[in-house]
């Protein structure tokens, strides 16, 4: 895989974790409470691979790359990404410090939970079909041969990285774990599916 398709790989794992997440606001909305244990899964997914693993690829790793190139483009998507990451991040802030108390049944704070689980599920399925459709292959074609190695060798590094060890086998693992508990049935086309 090339730097950008690892990112896309990546994607489907965030998208599979989105309809999760629907699933999960769907059911404390019924329920006016969460459930800890599901919760808690998805805001450390959220947190700890959609933001800190995949997002600080794209802001650390290629972004600067592509910047680097002063690709001519109309709009300044490297920009409007990055914006996209920091309205995330607000939402996955709220989340956080709201699922404890939507878990112990408090109506105010599941709502609050579910309001900005909705925003980053919205967010996320955007920014990802921006990056997938549009950005993405305006940066592939900017960039050299020499900073797709580079780009592979700091990936290599990162995952050699003790910090991010086994992170994509823990994280496929949970979202596999949630899309049992919701009785979802992954998309048969995943690679990671067989097929
Ligand atoms: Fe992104
Ligand atoms: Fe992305």
């Amino acid at each position: 895989m090339n730097p950008i398709e690892v990112l896309v790989e990546e994607h489907r794992l965030i998208t599979r974790a989105s309809e999760c997440l629907a699933r999960m606001i769907g059911a404390a909305m019924l329920a006016r409470r969460l459930k800890f244990l599901q919760a808690e899964s998805i805001v450390d997914f959220i947190g700890a691979y959609a933001d800190a693993w995949h997002h600080a690829k794209e802001e650390h790793e290629l972004f600067p790359r592509v910047a680097a190139r002063k690709p001519s483009w109309d709009v300044d998507h490297l920009a409007d990404l990055g914006a996209d990451h920091e309205r995330c991040r607000a939402c996955a802030r709220e989340m956080h410090e709201s699922f404890r108390e939507g878990a112990h049944g408090d109506p105010e704070e599941t709502q609050r939970f579910c309001r900005n689980a909705q925003e980053w599920i919205d967010l996320i399925r955007m920014h990802i079909y921006k990056e997938d459709r549009v950005a993405f292959p305006l940066m592939e074609h900017a960039l050299t041969a020499d900073d797709t190695l580079a780009l592979l060798q700091s990936y290599a590094a990162l995952e050699a990285d003790p910090r991010f060890a086994g992170i994509d086998a823990k994280y496929r693992t949970a979202i596999e774990e949630l899309e049992f508990v919701y009785n979802i049935v992954p998309p048969s086309n995943s690679p990671d599916h067989g097929g």
